[in-house]
């Protein structure tokens, strides 16, 4: 025990808010690091590959899998009539086949699964079986899809105001079509599953999973047997980006069957082209729009159509669309709004959930008409857009979005302004308008574009989330949580929270892999709840744990539990400082219990799916970015010279990780809209399904000059510790290099041709988008 004079306790202990490393850094660069094919593999583990559909859309007449079985090390072939329950593994609609059962509706559907001793073995036996089909006419482009009303889900639509009596008596109004491309996850660990068979048919599956519990359900039902009896198990991921939000129970769930029948462990790991082929993507969206605006620039109303490349089954695309719906406002208030969103059944992959859910998809809708907009008037883009944002506040008004929640944090005035300035926007622009006037051939181009997201599930409730935590004798910190760390640092955030709570450093504390034997019915980690969900939780089960040290302090040492404070590893308690672990030592003997659960449900959340109407969100997550780039205008090669972001993360948790997670999301949004390209062929097999076809970002396309800030802001909302979600938004950021590459089309033109350019702008779309403009000049 020390005498409390001298101690230091006048700062307040903080493990938040500091930029403390990733908790598993160290690890992740030495390589130390487990994930799921890393688990030392148990004896007897057999490993399993999918043998996949050749064919967009057929019945299937017969499957011939002699040679498969005949083949070197196969042990068995399972298919769909061998699922003791249900061969199904759709998240909220019921009509997404494990394993195709009589028809096959996109090339790369698996079919069957087959079990050999090497993971070699298996991958070749899998293109041994003959499958006899009966072709039916594929569906392949979301537009026809909308032709022949082939949705997966029936549209939805959300109006307020009058949209059209705004179009009629419009002064100016803007017509057209445009569309955004899809985008792989490209996730570094792929999918996979290792089923372990447990006593009684019990079954344990380590998964590379966002959603453990809804593993767990999708092999019980798979299995038929009790949810108690499977345990789904996630260290870590290799990156999820909304992959293996619900697409990663197509393995678990192939795996578990494999070892339900085999009793053996099974292993089943998806090569990059299998992924590829197999799994979901990012919704490509296609849209038409009829928007009024006055002089100024001013959108006076506006209807917007868009339909989605939904792929054969719902899977999410349902929440994708609403959250599309919901985003298509952006950092604007759209008085009076007629929106329409389909998804489109096509025959294709089924797709998913990818960073933004759908929100990015929205939002650059009206990016771009503002962009159409501000060249029309012959104005800077920036102009206009401040023209429309929402309101400050209430005696400002226009500050109600139109599915009715009041925008009560707004914050994009001050954020833009700020860097605006920050970047020279305005001395840059002219900078590059005389650069340009000198230079004939490489063009430059500049553009600000600004977010405003939702944070919360829009479905209520899925916002909440449980936690655990253990303090043991010697002062060391277990916990444990409902959410899935998949390098965004969630596990780090968790930790800091909980060492917060309990006045202790944060190398005391550490976070064991998530667990559905831990946490029961979680949701998905996702719509970059993570943080927001699972600290809450955590920090509930500290709380409660302090709480009972507390006051067996202050039976033991004398004081008031109000006065007891928990800082530096020690306890101050009635004038004494005693070591954390002497006062958990003593009131394990006094009989007190030192571990706790937590639980939270994000309070004021409302929404109702028919009307697409009330408060869905917690809060709002802002940011801007402003980005040049340079433009070859001969090869429609470019290059990203200087982007600026700055982005409001409330009272960060953690600075340097959300620091990661903006420059992260920044650098994949910009693969989205530039380099990242899908191609299908004729007869639906995607053509696109490796790195060598398809081009993510690397290092060498990271802008030179990068500057990310964090806006000083705090929560208006009760969040953990005030601060904002940031897994998703930053991915709205780089819309700035798209549109920085249009402008730089643009100058062509002298900016007075809005040049015809859709997402993503690869080197051969701005090539075109060139050719196009310079052609419109010369008429
Ligand atoms: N960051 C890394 N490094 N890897 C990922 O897979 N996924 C993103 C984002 N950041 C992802 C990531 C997505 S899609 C979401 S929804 C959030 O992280 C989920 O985590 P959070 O809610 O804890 O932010
Ligand atoms: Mo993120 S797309 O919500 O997994």
């Amino acid at each position: 025990m020390k005498d409390l004079a001298q101690t230091n306790t006048s700062a307040p202990w903080t493990e938040v808010g500091k930029p403390h490393p990733h908790e598993s850094a160290v690890l992740h660069v030495c390589g130390t690091a487990n994930y799921t094919d890393d688990l030392p593999e148990l004896q007897g583990t057999l490993h399993a590959a999918l043998g996949l559909s050749t064919q967009a859309h057929a019945k299937i007449n017969n499957i011939n899998l002699d040679a498969v079985r005949a083949a070197e090390g196969v042990v068995a072939v399972f298919a769909a009539k061998d699922f003791p329950g249900t061969n199904e593994c759709g998240p909220i609609i019921k009509d997404d086949p494990i394993l195709a059962d009589g028809k096959v509706e996109y090339v790369g559907q698996p079919v069957f699964v087959v079990v050999a001793h090497s993971h070699d073995q298996a991958r070749r036996a899998a293109r041994l079986a003959k499958i006899d089909y009966d072709n039916l006419t594929p569906i392949l482009h979301p537009r026809a899809a909308r032709d022949a009303e082939s949705y997966v889900l029936p549209p939805m639509s959300l109006s307020r105001g009058d949209a059209r009596q705004a179009l009629e008596k419009a002064p100016n109004r803007i017509q057209g079509s445009w569309q955004v491309g899809g985008q792989e996850q490209f996730y570094l660990e792929g999918q996979i599953a290792y089923a372990i068979p447990k006593e009684a048919n019990g079954m344990a599956v380590m998964c590379s999973t966002q959603h453990p519990s809804e593993m767990q359900h999708i092999v019980a039902h798979a299995l038929a047997i009790p949810s108690h009896s499977v345990q789904v198990e996630c260290r870590r991921m290799g990156g999820g980006f909304g992959g293996k939000e619900s697409q990663s129970g197509l393995w678990a769930a192939a795996a578990a069957l494999c070892a339900f029948h085999l009793k053996r462990p099974i292993k089943l790991r998806a090569d990059r082209d299998d992924d590829m082929m197999v799994t979901g993507k990012r919704h490509e969206f296609h849209y038409d729009y009829d928007v009024a605006y006055d002089e100024q620039g001013l959108i006076l109303g506006a209807r917007f159509e868009m339909v989605s490349r939904a792929g054969f089954s719902a899977d999410l695309s349902g929440p994708v669309a609403t959250r599309a719906v919901c985003h298509v406002d952006n950092t604007y208030y759209l008085s009076d709004v007629d929106i329409r969103a389909m998804c489109g059944k096509t025959n294709t992959q089924s797709n998913t959930a990818f960073r933004g859910f759908g929100g990015p998809q929205g939002a650059i809708l009206i990016e771009y008409v503002i962009d159409e907009i501000a060249r029309l008037l012959g104005q800077d883009a920036l102009d206009v857009r401040k023209l429309n944002f929402y309101g400050r506040n209430d005696a400002e008004g226009r500050n109600v979005t139109h599915y009715g929640q009041k925008v009560a944090d707004n914050v994009i005035h001050e954020l833009v302004a700020e860097i605006e300035a920050s970047s020279s926007y305005r001395a840059r622009r002219l900078a590059i308008n005389e650069f340009n006037a000198q230079s004939p051939v490489l063009k430059k181009g500049l553009a600000l574009t600004p977010h405003k997201f939702g944070i919360a599930f829009n479905v209520t409730h899925l916002n909440q989330a449980g936690a655990l935590v253990h303090v043991y004798l010697d002062g060391s910190v277990l916990v444990n949580h409902g959410g899935t760390e998949m390098g965004q640092g969630l596990n780090t955030k968790v930790a800091q929270v909980v060492a917060h709570e309990l006045g202790v450093p944060l190398s005391e504390v550490r976070v064991s892999a998530t667990d559905t034997t831990k946490i029961a019915n979680t949701s998905a980690t996702a719509a970059s709840t993570g943080a927001d969900l699972n600290g809450k939780a955590a920090q509930d089960a500290a709380r409660q744990i302090r709480e009972r040290l507390s006051e067996f302090a202050v039976k033991t040492y004398g004081g008031n539990v109000v006065d007891v404070r928990f800082s530096d590893g020690q306890i101050y308690c009635n004038g004494s400082s005693i070591a954390f672990e002497e006062v958990v030592n003593k009131a394990y003997f006094a009989r007190v219990q030192l571990w706790s659960d937590g639980f939270y449900a994000t309070p004021h959340l409302q929404w109702d799916s028919k009307t697409m109407t009330g408060s869905p969100f917690s809060y709002y997550a802002y940011g801007a970015a402003v980005s040049e780039v340079i433009v070859d205008t001969l090869t429609g090669e470019w290059k990203l010279l200087r982007a600026d972001a700055l982005y409001d993360a409330g009272n960060s948790l953690n600075p340097a990780i959300d620091v990661g997670q903006i420059e992260g999301a920044f650098i994949q949004g910009m693969g989205w809209l530039t380099t990242e390209e899908l191609v299908w062929n004729a007869n639906g097999k995607l053509t696109t399904h490796a790195p060598s076809t398809y081009k993510i970002p690397a290092i060498s396309d990271c802008p030179e000059d990068f500057r990310v800030r964090l806006f000083k802001n705090t929560n208006v909302a009760d969040s953990i510790h005030r601060s904002k979600a940031v897994g998703e938004p930053p991915l709205l950021l780089p819309f700035s290099v798209f549109f920085a590459i249009r402008d730089a089309i643009a100058s062509v033109a002298e900016g007075k041709i809005n040049p015809p350019l859709t997402a993503p702008a690869t080197s051969e779309a701005i090539l075109r988008a060139v050719t196009a403009v310079q052609t419109l000049q010369s008429q």
